[in-house]
């Protein structure tokens, strides 16, 4: 049998011809004798029609038919008798009265339900291991569309701008600085090693020397990195460089690609240039330097307020360069014990004291710490904090940069907090972009007590800043940015270094790693420098970050066909595996397990 059209293709224009379906059994109704089969295929689903009154040989045949069953079948198009038309399929007026069927392959009992609302309360480890029936959901199916819909769009784009897709090696070599990698073993070099690309970061830059221009490609990147809702061990990333260009040219290029990707897969006009915000001003206003600006919130700074206090731990604080922030959750006096208490273990958790608090309730405020306040400071205090009945403010006092991560983590649930609520309604299609920029090139690792960099040590330096090198790294900003959208880093790039002596001045005099092991990790790509590398920078997106956003869900196993679990395993294939004592000893491998 030869399919004739899809599953939602007939109408009523196809009144009274034939057509033959091929697809999955959706679910069987059997109506007084007469069986109704929705049968369904990547378009949609059309009802088929056995009746035993007309062929009882067909109908016994059809009985034996079992959900998720691959059938073909052939028939007449007949219109639904009036009452059964159901007007939310394109082919609800229409039904194939069946003349003929063949069974391809019948299916056991999926071991959960196929619908979108019933696979979304199963256990995600059940979905994983039958993945083929999971993505079997309309659902699940529209993720890949959308998916493949967006890498589509990104494709176009690129082509158009005059971009050449290049694929760089998955096989690359050690370099440590990065996130951990994986390693592979040389079965032709005994004791070395290859390891997976985390990033193609140098290979691109190599292709600017080699006088590509404008490269992209959408790569798989690996992370041996502890595995979150928006992580994964592999994942994709857009990854694009370009010589000859600015930080604006980047900023431009990545907007008209957002741009063109909303409007192709959603339909939407995203409106482009993005604000842009400073690093230091995310974290002293949101407390993340991926601020999630679809909602205020916002923290305020009451160092100033509190440097004289009979409050000994905010006054302490403040003496030894630390600050007091804070932050209003309108409206979230009603907490409960239980809510507050979670609240606090979260500020523990990221290393904070306590969390100070105040409730605004009954003209009164319920604190622990208000009787140390003076007339003064709560003056203060409200001014800044704009506080009003039913409001419940939220402090921190610690080091600058651990008081603006601990309040920005609790604001954001306190938003979840105060949406349960209805209080306030954060949309998940609000799409607020926004550039952070002006980044320190370099953070001071206290522990090994160096100098390591923000992103990577390929990150040119603000011209202006760059005299600030040898005095004072912490000072100088990166020519480094970071798309942000709702709350969710995108993806991040630079303006790169491309002179050979600045480079190694980074690497061996501010990141002081020594003269060989430079040499050995990345000696290649200073020489390359030496024989005409043009100024370049470029940029990097997670893509499955982007089709996670576009599909409204939050994590991106969602819409990754096949992803690891967050302990990094496949269910469904399963694996890892031991492999056999031939396969080590032919890598030259011994393993040692863990006590
Ligand atoms: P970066 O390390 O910031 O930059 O990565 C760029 C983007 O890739 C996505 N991403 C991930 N997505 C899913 N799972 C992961 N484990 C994961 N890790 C990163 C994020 C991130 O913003 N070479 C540089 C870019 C450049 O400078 O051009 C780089 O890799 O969305
Ligand atoms: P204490 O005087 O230590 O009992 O603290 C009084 C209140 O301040 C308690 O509610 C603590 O949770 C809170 N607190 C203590 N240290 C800090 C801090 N560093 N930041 C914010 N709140 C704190």
């Amino acid at each position: 049998m030869k399919r004739t059209h899809h599953c939602a293709q007939l109408t009523k224009a196809d009144l009274g011809t034939t057509a033959s379906l091929l697809g999955w059994v959706d679910s069987i109704r059997d109506h007084g004798g007469i069986l109704f089969v929705d049968l369904r295929d990547r378009k949609g689903i059309t009802q088929v029609k056995f009746d035993p009154q007309v062929n009882p040989a067909l109908a016994a045949q059809a009985a034996q038919v079992k959900p998720e069953s691959v059938i073909g079948v052939t028939g007449k198009i007949v219109p639904r008798p009036e009452g059964t038309i159901n007007a939310g399929l394109p082919t609800g007026e229409v039904e194939v009265d069946a003349t003929e069927l063949t069974i391809h392959n019948l299916s056991e009992t999926p071991p959960f339900p196929l619908d979108d609302a019933g696979g979304d309360k199963v256990n995600e480890d059940l979905r994983l291991t039958y993945r083929y029936l999971d993505l079997r959901r309309p659902k699940m199916r529209k993720h890949l569309q959308v998916r493949h819909r967006a890498t589509k769009s990104i494709r176009d784009y690129f082509d158009a701008q005059e971009f050449i897709e290049v694929e760089t090696p998955a096989l690359f070599k050690s370099t440590p600085e990065g996130a951990r990698e994986y390693l592979v073993p040389s079965r032709i070099h005994p004791g070395q090693f290859y390891a997976l690309s985390q990033s193609p970061q140098q290979f691109k830059q190599i292709l600017m020397v080699a006088g590509v221009e404008k490269y992209f490609q959408i790569a798989r990147c690996f992370r041996d990195e502890d595995l979150r809702a928006d992580r994964q061990m592999e994942f994709t990333q857009v990854d694009v460089e370009a010589s000859f260009v600015t930080r604006e040219d980047i900023y431009a290029l990545f907007e008209g690609m957002l741009k063109k990707i909303w409007k192709d897969v959603l339909g939407t006009d995203i409106p482009t240039p993005f604000p842009r915000m400073a690093f230091g001003d995310a974290m002293n206003r949101y407390g993340v330097d991926k601020p999630d600006t679809r909602f205020a919130l916002e923290l305020v700074d009451l160092s100033e307020t509190f440097r004289s206090s009979a409050f000994k731990v905010f006054q302490g604080t403040v003496a030894s360069g630390g600050v007091i922030k804070a932050f209003n959750a309108k409206g979230l006096a009603d907490l409960t014990q239980g809510e507050l208490k979670s609240l606090e273990e979260i500020a523990k958790s990221l290393g904070a004291k306590g969390l100070a608090f105040i409730k605004v309730e009954g003209g009164e405020w319920k604190s622990p710490i208000v009787k140390f306040f003076s007339d003064a400071e709560k003056a203060a205090l409200t001014a800044q904090l704009g506080l009003a009945e039913g409001d419940m403010v939220f402090f921190a006092a610690a080091p600058w940069e651990k008081a603006c991560a601990i309040l920005g983590r609790i604001r954001l649930e306190a938003a979840t907090l105060l949406q349960k609520r209805g209080k306030l309604s954060i949309r998940p299609d609000d799409w607020k972009f926004l550039w952070v920029i002006d980044f320190p090139l370099m953070s001071h690792d206290e522990a090994e007590n160096r100098y390591v960099a923000t992103h990577h040590p390929f990150t040119a330096p603000v011209p202006e800043d760059a005299a600030f090198l040898d005095s004072d790294p912490k000072k100088v900003r990166g020519q480094h940015y970071d798309v942000v959208l709702n709350g969710m880093e995108l993806g991040g790039g630079s303006i790169r270094i491309h002179q050979p002596a600045l480079q190694k001045k980074v690497f061996e005099e501010v990141l002081k790693i020594p003269a060989d092991v430079v040499e050995s990790r990345f000696g290649y790509m200073l020489k390359a420098f030496t024989y005409g590398a043009p100024p370049h920078g470029g940029i990097a997106f997670g893509l499955d970050r982007v089709v996670a956003l576009l599909c409204g869900t939050t994590s991106i196993r969602d819409v990754i066909a096949f992803p690891k679990t967050q302990k990094g395993q496949d269910l469904m294939a399963q694996s890892p595996t031991p492999v056999t004592a031939k396969q080590l000893k032919e890598l030259h491998i011994q393993t040692v397990m863990p006590e």
